[in-house]
């Protein structure tokens, strides 16, 4: 998977995605990462990249010719015909696990991060293919956004956890939160750790494991519950959970 990001701020998302299993999946790779700097298609002599809006207002707006220089010099240069480029924005669909998966799939995806008061819509109507939001608040430009994102997929990205099985069990898989973990030592200031987890009965301890996954889901995102894939007897012991 090979994500680009045009940005006025490359150092910010390459230095915090090279870290950690996101960096690591680089290095072995599984994953490629590039920001584009958008000043450096700049045609102004001071590399400006912004101009006063329209019609007046505060702040700043991004100029459509360098954004469209950057990204068509990124297209070219990597010969695809047609490129998904997502545009972040609080004005966007609102990023879940589902739209995660569907960006799984594809093989290269273009992040568009915008500062100040946003970009000159021509150029978003020109290039920007999705319009993707990570929450209803306001950040001060699009790069966080485009690394959350790109973390979200990238474990979702063969080879890039060690282990391919816990992406699919962790939370929001099948609607429920994950259950709780635990690890040495089994006693921690007079807390034990549950003993049916000690007692090496596995079909006892994913039996526990689903009860906990659906208590918690109950108690912190009852909403989810509605398109669990339950059992009849999970379903029983969510009704009966209920009326305690
Ligand atoms: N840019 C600024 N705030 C944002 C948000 N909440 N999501 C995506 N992009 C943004």
């Amino acid at each position: 998977m090979n994500f680009y990001i045009l940005t006025l701020f490359p150092d910010m998302v390459m230095q915090g995605l090279h870290t950690s299993m996101i960096g690591r999946a680089v290095d072995r790779g599984y994953l490629s990462i590039e920001a584009v700097d958008i000043r450096n298609y700049s045609e102004d002599k001071h590399f400006r990249v912004d101009d006063y809006p329209y019609g007046g207002g505060a702040g700043m707006v991004m100029q459509a010719a360098p954004v469209c220089r950057a990204y068509h010099a990124l297209k070219d240069r990597i010969g695809k015909e047609h490129l998904r480029v997502i545009y972040m924005t609080p004005q966007g669909r609102t990023l879940s696990q589902k739209i995660v998966q569907e960006l799984a799939k594809e093989e290269d995806l273009v992040f568009l991060c915008g500062h100040y008061e946003g970009i000159d819509e021509r150029a978003l109507e020109m290039i920007a293919t999705d319009f993707l939001s990570i929450g209803d608040y306001v950040l001060t430009g699009g790069e966080l956004p485009a690394m959350v994102t790109i973390d979200a997929v990238s474990r979702l990205v063969p080879g890039v956890l060690n282990n391919d099985a816990s992406a699919e069990f962790e939370s929001f898989h099948d609607n429920l939160l994950e259950y709780p973990q635990y690890t040495r030592p089994e006693e921690y200031m007079g807390k034990r750790v549950p003993e049916i987890l000690l007692s090496g009965h596995h079909a006892n301890i994913e039996k526990w494991r689903r009860q906990q996954a659906i208590l918690r889901t109950l108690k912190y995102r009852p909403d989810l519950l509605k398109e669990a894939n339950l059992t009849e007897k999970e379903r029983e012991f969510l009704e009966k959970a209920k009326g305690k």
